[in-house]
């Protein structure tokens, strides 16, 4: 069977993966979804690619897919959504890639904002990117990228120490289209509990994934390292972090901090 019809045969979604767009090879993935979005693509298309040459990551870094290995892919919402909730999102899907994972009986973690874990290096990243009209989330690309099949050495040497793949940590190949497949199942509810005004679970359960709550993590805010304790996620998605060297509190957003670390 082909790669999309395997996601096809194990999807149980409504919306998500409907419609699929496939790729043996891509630029990235997310750039190919923008231009289906701006020609009118449905909510829940599905960008798929065996091949990403130059993937995107956040803060303009790159992202590394094994061809033939790992899983890249994007897919179209359109939330409609205004306010808190829609901060909420990016940290929504980060959870559905750890659903997936988990039914591997992994344990995955998550590290702000939603990089996924596997005994401590990492797995998968998302990146997200959204349009707004006024205070309404219109649109939203959610791009995944998940190491799975990948080996240790396929990996580019200045990643290769903290980086790993679910075959990796299972010690044995897994099915792509399986895990993608259950991504999409597990971010349809979440996406659908999310627009009917439940935040407050997807924010539970990722600070129960999450890899430094309580613990201090260094990180970047305003082009200068600080410090401080990872207290949780406020109802609107962003970081509370108590910052250490002037005892204050600050709620900090995706966009205004980057590299947390546990120290
Ligand atoms: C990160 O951790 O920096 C985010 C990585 C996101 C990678 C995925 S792979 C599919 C989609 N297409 C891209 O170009 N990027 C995302």
């Amino acid at each position: 069977m082909l790669f999309t019809q395997l996601v096809t045969a194990n999807l149980q979604t409504q919306i998500l993966g409907r419609e699929i767009e496939y790729y043996t090879r891509v630029d990235s993935t997310n750039l190919e979804a923008r231009k289906l979005l701006e020609e009118g693509a449905e909510e829940g298309t599905l960008i798929l690619t065996d091949n990403q040459t130059a993937g995107r990551g956040r803060h303009g870094e790159s992202w590394f897919s094994g061809p033939g290995k790992g899983l890249a892919f994007s897919v179209i919402l359109k939330p409609n959504m205004r306010g808190k909730p829609a901060g909420v999102l990016s940290l929504a899907v980060g959870l559905a890639v750890t659903d997936a994972i988990e039914n591997f009986r992994l344990v995955s973690q998550l590290k702000w904002p939603n990089d996924v874990l596997l005994s401590g290096k990492k797995c998968g990243g998302i990146l997200l990117e959204t349009r707004f009209q006024g205070d309404v989330m219109t649109s939203a690309i959610a791009g995944i990228g998940i190491n799975v099949n990948e080996s240790q050495s396929e990996f580019p040497e200045s990643i290769r120490n903290i980086t790993t793949s679910i075959a990796i940590e299972k010690q044995s190949p897994a099915q792509r289209e399986l895990i993608l497949a259950w991504t999409l199942n597990s971010l349809e509810r979440r996406y659908a509990g999310l627009k009917s005004g439940d935040a407050s679970s997807i924010i539970s359960d990722w600070e129960n994934r999450c890899s430094h709550i309580g613990k201090t993590v260094s990180f970047n805010w305003k082009g200068e390292n600080a410090m401080g304790i990872f207290e949780g996620v406020a109802q609107d998605g962003e970081a509370i972090i108590h910052k250490l060297d002037n005892s204050t509190r600050l709620t900090l957003s995706s966009e205004e901090i980057a590299d947390v670390r546990e120290v």
